[in-house]
């Protein structure tokens, strides 16, 4: 993409953050953040090409102010209250953000004629499934408060383009990892087992460790991510990012203990009751036809990238 003036929203973010800096050097961006989950650091905020508003979407003045100060050609809704277990202690949190957050992003771009619209969701939409692959087909079955409200938000996209003509895209994240994404009790699994194995503890297996997910290098997210606004094809559509290949829990663990040489080995601790998905693998089919969507890189490939970024960081030298 180039040549384009482009919304970023919670772009401090793991994804966002990563987004903007792909964009910025042949673009113009413009991020909203609050901060909530994101962090200022992940941005260049001196970059000539970037506007950064700190903020939140839910302040309708500030949202509204942003969209008309700006002329945007696309605008990538990424901003949400994250993930499964903080909504199931929240839930209400998760509704306003991630619901009427996205109603207000959808209501500006309505107002604003935005040409290309991008709504990141997510996998839990799918709920806990049957053990095959998730295609896009499937009827969704959201076991969280979060679930349901990434759903919510997918299902408001497609409205507004059958409704009202707004194109826009649903991309559906499968576990997105690498530099950018920093540990914390709500975040996913690969920067807190990092974390916890650069400080030499054990890394916390839930359940059995036989579970198993498909990690996606984040690179690639962000490759699918452009695509999805590129490809008229991609218009009113919803696209899994996965890579296809499924890795065991256990086996994950293993590879970065190993990596990072930590002395402190495994710990299994109770699977959270909510936490009801045996194996969570995305069927990247219909991205790879209609969008040309390749994933590229490998597992092995990803973590060691991401180890060197934690290597590379203050807090970890
Ligand atoms: N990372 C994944 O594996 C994954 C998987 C599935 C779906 N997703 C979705 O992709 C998107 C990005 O995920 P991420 O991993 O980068 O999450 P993240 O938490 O790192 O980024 C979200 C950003 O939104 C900001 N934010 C939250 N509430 C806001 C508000 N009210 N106003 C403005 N900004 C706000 C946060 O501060 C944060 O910087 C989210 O919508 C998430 O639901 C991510």
């Amino acid at each position: 993409m180039e040549g384009k003036t482009v919304l970023v929203t919670g772009g401090c973010g793991a994804i966002g953050s990563n987004l903007v800096k792909r964009l910025l050097p042949n673009n113009k961006v413009v991020t909203i953040d609050d901060l909530s989950e994101g962090f200022e650091k992940n941005l260049d905020l001196t970059h000539e090409n970037l506007t950064y508003v700190n903020g939140s979407i839910l302040d309708r003045a500030l949202l509204g102010k942003v969209f008309d100060d700006h002329s945007f050609d696309v605008v990538f809704h990424l901003a949400a209250a994250f993930a499964n277990q903080k909504s199931v202690e929240n839930p209400r949190h998760d509704l306003e953000v991630n619901i009427d957050g996205t109603m207000f992003v959808l209501e500006e771009c309505r107002k604003h004629d935005i040409p290309r619209v991008m709504y990141a969701s997510s996998s839990s939409s799918y709920g806990p499934g049957n053990g095959d692959p998730f295609t896009e087909l499937m009827v969704p079955d959201p076991s969280t408060p979060y679930a349901v409200s990434k759903l919510a938000g997918e299902y408001y996209s497609l409205v507004y383009h059958k409704v009202y003509g707004l194109n826009t895209t649903i991309i559906r994240y499968f576990n997105s990892f690498g530099p950018g994404e920093w540990p914390g009790k709500y975040r996913n699994v690969i920067p807190r087992w990092f974390d916890m194995a650069l400080k030499g503890k054990p890394l916390t297996i839930r359940g059995t460790g036989e579970a198993t997910r498909d990690f996606t290098y984040i690179d690639d997210t962000i490759d699918i991510t452009l695509l999805a606004v590129e490809h008229p094809k991609a218009i009113g559509q919803v696209f899994n990012s996965g890579t296809g290949t499924p890795t065991k829990v256990i086996d994950l663990a293993n590879k970065i203990n190993g990596l990072t040489g930590n002395p402190g080995g495994l710990e299994t601790i109770q699977m959270p009751h909510w936490d009801n998905v045996p194996d969570r693998l995305a069927s990247i089919g219909k991205a790879k036809e209609l969008l040309g969507y390749n994933p590229k890189v490998s597992l092995d490939e990803g973590l060691r990238k991401t180890y060197e970024w934690f290597k590379s960081q203050e807090d970890y030298k």
